[in-house]
């Protein structure tokens, strides 16, 4: 209880219910503002134009700063955040354009975590090679029957994400790139595309190198990249205007990209280029306001609850955690913190009434799922989601949760923890203190003792 009533003071954390409170403070605030010395370069770090419906963003730029910490209000931890567009806009004013070089970020599968780094990492190579064009990503869907086949159809990108947010932040941050919806559609492409796989670390000598280290050549990657497009070895001309050439990563380029490489601005930045779509947000923020209710109507102070990803569905890998040492390690972060309730986020239902049987006789604490606090409608449109889809909805629960819990090397998870430590430095968030409780907001279970079996890269090579 004390820990988290000071660490709720430490990264000024506010539930986003309340919004009247704020609304005086900050018609205080801005009084007071007057009064004070300017902010250095807040109005750069917010970036006013680039938030979604501009008009009220001038006054959002007004909280109370925490001392000599100006950047921090704004908390990057929830799922509809602003989007800051400058520290891309300033990768894109560095990079070396090239007309004709369109980049097909198109294989993305598994669960969102490992969806958004495809995408982020072949676009984030994509602006360091200069491609002039992007062709619109899609998604592969899940086998709902066999969990673990990953390839079945292309979805398209609204399938999780919202097309339009995706659009405009490259529209007012990185005008050089044109956003194709389809391959069809790039000039001069010819009726039978040819795409060029690629795999971005062979452009560099790894010697010595783990094959599963991230890419220690991102810096040099543009330059030799260029270089083999011109090499006349490949038997293609250079690109140009009206002859494209088309790229695609062979599959499995994740966790390649060492992210704080461009500074924790850009690598704090970056990842919300996707935002999940309205429909998922909503739903996801209704199952929020439902949890919070639910705790306040257990009697719970401020609706605290714990946040517990159980990662033990079918396609689970076998050295993954078990379902007894997490379910253990929760529950003792549980007690430990005084939680007494939890929502519980797992694709598998009834490992999750294994788990709430346990936390009531162990922890006194009552577990509930997404299912259970959505009704009517809600319900219905919950069902009506894929199995990934209603992941998002945990996750956007997870986020706004009081203290999280999950398993490592689950890239869910492990998203889950570094959009949650947003909290603690806004933009200007260092990185995650891995396998530590750190940052007294999150705690992965798991096996931290090695670097690549343990897939403890994987933190080194995510936006969040
Ligand atoms: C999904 O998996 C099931 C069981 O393995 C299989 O019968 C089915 O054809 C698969 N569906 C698709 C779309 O691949
Ligand atoms: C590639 O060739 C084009 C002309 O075909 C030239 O303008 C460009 O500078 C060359 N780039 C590199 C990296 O050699
Ligand atoms: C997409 O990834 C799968 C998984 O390895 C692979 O079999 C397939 O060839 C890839 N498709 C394309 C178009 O690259």
């Amino acid at each position: 209880m004390m820990a988290i009533g000071y660490q709720r003071k430490l990264i000024g954390f506010m539930p986003r219910r309340n919004i009247l409170l704020p609304i005086i403070c900050i018609a205080l605030l801005v009084a007071a503002w007057t009064f004070r010395a300017p902010p250095p370069s807040i109005d750069r770090w917010l970036d006013v134009g680039a938030i979604r419906g501009g008009a009220s963003s001038p006054t959002s730029s007004l909280h109370p700063p925490p001392p000599a910490q100006s950047h921090n209000d704004v908390d990057l931890s929830a799922p509809d955040a602003p989007f800051v567009g400058w520290p891309l806009r300033r990768v894109c004013d560095e990079a070396a354009w090239v007309q004709g070089l369109v980049f097909i970020c198109d294989n993305n599968s598994g669960g969102v975590g490992n969806i958004r780094n495809y995408i982020h990492t072949c676009i984030r190579y994509g602006l360091e090679a200069g491609a002039t064009g992007l062709v619109m990503p899609k998604i592969r869907k899940r086998n709902e029957t066999d969990l673990a086949d990953l390839f079945t159809d292309y979805l398209p990108f609204n399938y999780m994400f919202d097309e339009k947010h995706f659009k405009n932040a490259f529209a007012a941050n990185c005008p050089q790139i044109t956003i194709y919806d389809d391959i069809k559609d790039i000039p001069g492409v010819g009726g039978k595309p040819n795409i060029e796989h690629i795999t971005p670390k062979k452009f560099g000598s790894r010697e010595g190198c783990d094959f599963r280290d991230q890419n220690r050549h991102t810096d040099r990657f543009g330059d030799r990249f260029r270089g083999w497009l011109n090499d006349s070895k490949t038997g293609q001309n250079p690109p140009s205007q009206n002859h494209p050439r088309l790229i695609r990563f062979n599959w499995g380029v994740l966790w390649d990209w060492q992210t704080y490489r461009d500074g924790p601005e850009f690598a704090n930045t970056f990842g919300s280029i996707l935002r999940f779509n309205d429909r998922i947000l909503r739903l996801g923020k209704t199952a929020l306001k439902r949890m919070r209710a639910y705790a306040e109507a257990n009697g719970v102070k401020d609706g605290r609850f714990l946040g517990v990803h159980l990662r033990t569905e079918s396609d689970a890998l076998g050295f993954w955690p078990t379902y007894n040492t997490q379910s253990e390690a929760y529950l003792k972060q549980a007690t430990k913190r005084g939680f007494e309730v939890a929502y519980i986020a797992t694709g598998d239902s009834l490992e999750a009434q294994n788990f709430a049987g346990a936390a009531i006789e162990l922890a006194q604490m009552k577990v509930v799922t997404k299912a259970d606090l959505l009704d009517d409608e809600d319900l219905d449109e919950l069902d009506s989601l894929s199995w990934d889809q209603q992941g998002l909805i945990d996750l956007i629960v997870l986020l706004g949760s009081d203290y999280f819990v999950g398993a490592m090397p689950s890239s869910f998870s492990i998203y889950t923890a570094m959009k949650r430590h947003l909290r603690t430095g806004g933009l200007y968030t260092r990185p995650y203190k891995v396998g530590t409780e750190g940052d007294g907001l999150s705690y992965l279970v798991g096996n931290y003792d090695k670097y690549w079996e343990g897939w403890l890269y994987m933190w080194d090579g995510m936006w969040p």
